[in-house]
């Protein structure tokens, strides 16, 4: 089991579970109440099956927070959308090994960009897609649900591939992130940050109840594994 200790727990609020009327204050709401990253998932209606957003959105978010704009692309290709988002303000690009022919390639374009550059392995996927490119990945993000949707209940078989990556990412000796997203909830939390997760994606969990409960939601998440 990993020592907590030196995982102080981070928290990157998906912009999934945002008010979409109003994105831009909900980001400034959420970066006050705490947020260290803003997770901002994209999604093409193909890749996974649901439809979000585009770099334009997110080129008109990126002034409304200071912090790190952690995407998560859920398209496919992805390849020729990689510069747009970069130029929108992508500060992390994380791509899923499925949704591109050459994963290496991939990965070498957004390190090209001089932004991190993350893996994202569904609840499906083998953990040995990492192996060959985790010299040139930042941050490797766990799916606990199947992607698509905000909302959805925690897969548990998640937790030991969490502690797989964790081992695996210690043996590096490199400052790798190790991102757990999909129905991260206090519930739930506790047992992926003893995993060795160290930063939480957390949706519905982060945004419920409204702009006045977001600093209670995060301080709720955060507290876990102190
Ligand atoms: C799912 C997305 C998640 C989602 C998490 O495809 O990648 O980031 O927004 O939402 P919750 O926390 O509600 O499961
Ligand atoms: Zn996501």
């Amino acid at each position: 089991m990993a020592d907590k200790t030196r995982f102080p727990v981070r928290v990157a609020p998906s912009i999934l579970a945002a008010d979409f009327a109003c994105l831009g204050a909900e980001i400034g709401a959420i970066d006050a109440a705490g947020a260290d990253w803003i997770h901002v998932d994209v999604m093409d209606g193909h890749f996974v099956p649901n439809l979000t957003i585009g770099p334009s959105v997110v080129k008109a978010l990126r002034p409304h927070s200071a912090k790190p704009f952690d995407v998560h692309l859920m398209i496919s290709p992805v390849d020729p959308m990689i510069d747009a988002f970069v130029d929108a303000g992508a500060s992390v690009l994380t791509v899923h090994p499925e949704a591109g022919p050459h994963l290496h390639r991939t990965l070498q374009r957004i390190k090209s960009h001089k932004v991190l550059a993350g893996i994202a392995l569904n609840p499906a996927s083998p953990l040995s897609l990492v192996e060959p490119v985790l010299d040139l990945v930042d941050l490797v993000l766990v799916m606990s649900v199947n992607p698509g949707f905000g909302g959805q209940g925690f897969i548990e078989s998640a937790l030991p591939r969490i502690a797989q990556l964790r081992r695996m990412i210690d043996l590096t000796g490199r400052d790798i992130v190790l991102e757990v997203d999909g129905g991260i909830t206090p519930d739930t939390a506790p047992s992926v940050v003893a995993a060795g997760a160290d930063m939480l994606v957390a949706g519905t969990a982060a945004f419920r109840g409204g702009p006045g409960q977001y600093a209670n939601n995060i301080s709720a998440l955060k507290a876990i594994g102190r």
